[in-house]
């Protein structure tokens, strides 16, 4: 890949695909720019990326809420006083906070969709409105979002999928707008082996296993993969598309 020179923004850089995605594209000699909520997630990343002889070149982090506008723009504003740029941002922040995964429609209180809207929707805009402006002014940019298969819709689910049909929906209309100069494209993983594993039964694992055609779960590696390519000059004709790593479950739907 072509990403020696590049700097590379990843929100949620302390969770298991954060992890993974910084890995990939800290292999590929990527400079990074790396921000979660939880100080502690983030370190043990840094931790993941640091050699035995306790060097990591080449990373920049700090602690961000994504959804705090101050917060986010001391990371970008940070950031580019380092490297100068930001060429890649990668938003991950996502997720279902509610302590429970599924929740029908008629259960669901208001404050449960008010929250994975913004945590899913909001915490990307406001990466992409600090950063957009600098890659339009430099004329190179790659923006990955992260949506999900549960855009199609998923019983119990509504809130998630809704968020993520937003992500991918927004994914559109930003490449629509921010073209020609940056690529903006969203992955829509299907369950991928991360910590919502240990918020399902092993009935509904084996349900979303056999649902693919590849008959097992995503890794975050087959995410990062992804990433890499989407963030590379392999990609530079593909905008504004949703890519399903999903096993073979997104023809199905
Ligand atoms: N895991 C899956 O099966 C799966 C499937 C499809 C899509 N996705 C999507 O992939 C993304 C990553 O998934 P994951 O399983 O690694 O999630 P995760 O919740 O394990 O990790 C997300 C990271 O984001 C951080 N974070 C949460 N809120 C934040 C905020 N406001 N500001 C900054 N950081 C914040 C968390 O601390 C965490 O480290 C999410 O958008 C998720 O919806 C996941």
């Amino acid at each position: 890949m072509d990403l020696k020179s590049k700097v590379v923004m990843i929100t949620g850089a302390g969770g298991p695909m954060g992890k993974a995605i910084a890995k990939r594209f800290y292999e590929e000699d990527a400079k990074l720019v790396l921000t979660d909520i939880s100080e502690n997630r983030l370190l043990q990343t840094i931790d993941m990326l640091t050699d035995e002889n306790g060097s990591n070149k080449n990373i920049f982090y700090l602690r961000s809420d994504v959804l705090n506008k101050k917060e986010i723009k001391e990371v970008v504003n940070k950031a580019i006083g380092i490297y100068k740029k930001i060429d890649i941002l990668v938003n991950i922040v996502g997720g279902i906070r509610a302590k429970k995964m599924d929740q029908p429609i008629l259960e669901m209180e208001n404050e449960r969709w008010d929250q994975t809207m913004d945590l899913n929707l909001k915490g990307g805009i406001n990466c992409i409105k600090l950063i957009a402006p600098q890659m339009i002014e430099s004329e190179s940019g790659k923006i990955i979002n992260i949506s999900s298969i549960n855009f199609a819709g998923e019983p119990g689910y509504a809130d998630y999928g809704a968020a993520k049909a937003a992500v991918a929906s927004f994914t559109k209309t930003a490449a629509m707008e921010l073209g020609p100069y940056i690529n903006v494209n969203c992955i829509a993983p299907a369950v991928i082996q991360t910590s919502v594993l240990d918020r399902m039964d092993k009935e509904t694992l084996d349900y979303y296993r056999d649902r693919t055609l590849l008959k097992r779960l995503g890794k975050p590696e087959d995410v990062a993969n992804t990433a890499l390519f989407l963030a590379s000059n392999q990609s530079d004709y593909i905008t504004g598309e949703i890519i399903a790593v999903s096993g073979g479950v997104s023809p199905h739907l």
